[in-house]
């Protein structure tokens, strides 16, 4: 079987998924803290994550799942068929604004990115790219991206990055935002990807996202024509957390070369 026949059930069960979600707003969830005060998660996440690897291996038990809820099995590689879910991305979103939250799905072989998922929960739009066959939203083809210039780019970013922190000088990154048509913060980093894909915004900048955040993402974004890179311009990186950049080939290379300056 091709991983593109994969396509039909990686689909029928991130609906079902969103169904599940969206019909979880009626109970009482389980509202928890991991890593720091500001970091969520809720039995809805974990139940999702459970759901996903249930479904996943009952269809193919030798498909490994990387979940970012450390439901599935421990991965130490890429090899083979890797699912890299994360099954609410946004929980913060989710818990207070009931809404901007995604499910958001990458499937690798061999570490090369085969289907990308992400779906909009509450907005039942379902973002996907198959490698090498386009990407879609709802079944309507996303066109391919047309260079843009700095001068016309909104920019997917945190504020905090515009203030002095440890991670990345704020006085280029004010430069950036002075120079360019205005910026965005959704808190969900795949929709956050997804908009680039669509051309809502031109590029979106992280300073720390995991595997799970980007997976799906970045496959939607390749077909498009959207670059996606760590801030040091290199290959994004599926095994550990790095900084990430996705963005319209007319400013990709201009962002990293002037105005990111990691310390
Ligand atoms: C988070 C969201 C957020 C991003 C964080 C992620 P989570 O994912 O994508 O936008 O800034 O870095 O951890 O924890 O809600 O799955
Ligand atoms: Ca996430
Ligand atoms: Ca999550």
């Amino acid at each position: 079987m091709g991983i593109a026949e994969v396509h039909p059930f990686a689909k029928s069960i991130i609906m079902e998924a969103g169904e599940r979600i969206r019909h979880s707003f009626s109970e009482k969830w389980k509202i928890e803290t991991k890593a720091d005060a500001n970091d969520l998660v809720t039995n809805i996440d974990r139940e999702t994550e459970l759901f996903f690897i249930k479904k996943i291996k009952e269809f193919d038990a030798s498909f490994k799942i990387f979940g970012e809820e450390g439901m599935g099995e421990k991965i130490d590689s890429l090899d083979g068929v890797v699912w890299i879910v994360d099954p609410i991305d946004g929980t913060m979103n989710f818990i207070r604004q009931h809404r901007n939250f995604a499910i958001s799905i990458g499937v690798y072989v061999d570490g090369i990115g085969k289907l990308g998922y992400v779906y909009d929960v509450m907005r039942n739009q379902l973002y996907y790219g198959i490698d090498g066959r386009g990407a879609f939203m709802n079944e309507v083809p996303l066109k391919p991206l047309k260079p843009i210039s700095l001068e016309k780019s909104i920019i997917g970013m945190n504020a905090i990055w515009v203030t002095p922190n440890k991670k990345i000088e704020h006085e280029p990154m004010i430069d950036l935002i002075r120079r360019i048509r205005g910026t965005r913060s959704y808190g969900s980093a795949s929709l956050e990807i997804a908009s680039v894909a669509c051309g809502r915004m031109d590029a979106y900048i992280s300073l720390r996202l995991s595997p799970w955040d980007i997976a799906g993402g970045a496959i939607i974004a390749k077909e498009v024509g959207a670059i996606t890179s760590s801030l040091k311009n290199e290959l994004i990186n599926l095994s550990n957390q790095d900084t990430f950049i996705v963005a319209n080939p007319g400013i990709h290379q201009e962002i990293i070369e002037n105005y990111i300056k990691l310390k």
